[in-house]
């Protein structure tokens, strides 16, 4: 039944615009949209809260079994919102020092087992827009549209400080730049589920494209 409702995987490191691609491509065909990088977000965020050892693979799978989220669309609001057992916890997952949680978390197999169901839920008519690491490779191999985006390291850590500068909030682009590097780092490098294009991927390289270039050349890829 999964096989026959259209998924859009869009894979890729930190920070290449995967959320704003996603989101669009979402919004304009009324589908679902997966942010499964929140889900492990959010799993790694509320572990931390209930001091939940993740190498304590038995009470982590108990855990897992109740843990519920949701997610919100708003046309005014840039990224989704986030809800996690009845509580919006958005801001707090949106930061650069849960980006490192989850992803030391999601190194480990069977954390990602215990989340590879949430992920696949998803699914539903009409459609599915699913964004993250692994959708095209792992989560969603039958998908009927892949996509891969990329971005050197440095364009991305721009864009990054950008878009802090453009909230008044401060940026070390040196430290900004580090924190990816290592991110991008643990995840193309890990055992399990590696950040890596599928074979039937279309990888599109977004280092010297407008959004709207790549928002055009996404759209097509759906549209044919
Ligand atoms: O995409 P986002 O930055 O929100 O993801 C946070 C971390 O979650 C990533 O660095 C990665 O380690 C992990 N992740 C993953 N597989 C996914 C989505 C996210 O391993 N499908």
């Amino acid at each position: 039944m999964i096989n026959q409702i259209p998924i859009l995987t869009i894979d890729g490191p930190s920070g290449v615009g995967k959320g704003t691609v996603s989101k669009y491509i979402a919004t304009k065909h009324n589908w679902n949209l997966l942010d499964s990088g929140a889900i492990y977000r959010a799993f790694a965020y509320e572990i931390n809260q209930k001091r939940i050892d993740f190498n304590d693979e038995q009470k982590l799978r108990a855990f897992a079994k109740d843990f519920q989220i949701e997610f919100i669309a708003s046309p005014n609001e840039e990224l989704v919102q986030v809800i996690s057992n009845d509580v919006d916890i958005s801001q707090l997952i949106r930061n650069e020092e849960a980006g490192k949680t989850a992803s030391v978390i999601a190194a480990i197999g069977y954390v990602r087992d215990v989340l590879m169901e949430i992920q696949m839920s998803f699914a539903k008519e009409p459609g599915l827009v699913a964004d993250g690491r692994d959708m095209g490779t792992v989560v969603f191999p039958n998908a009927k549209f892949k996509v891969f985006l990329d971005a050197s390291a440095e364009e991305r850590a721009n864009r990054r400080v950008k878009q802090l500068q453009s909230k008044g909030e401060d940026a070390i682009i040196s430290r900004i730049l580090a924190d990816i590097e290592e991110r991008d780092h643990r995840d193309r490098s890990r055992k399990v589920s590696p950040l890596r294009p599928a074979e039937d991927a279309v990888v599109i390289d977004t280092s010297f494209m407008s959004i709207e270039e790549v928002l055009l050349q996404v759209s097509k890829i759906v549209e044919n």
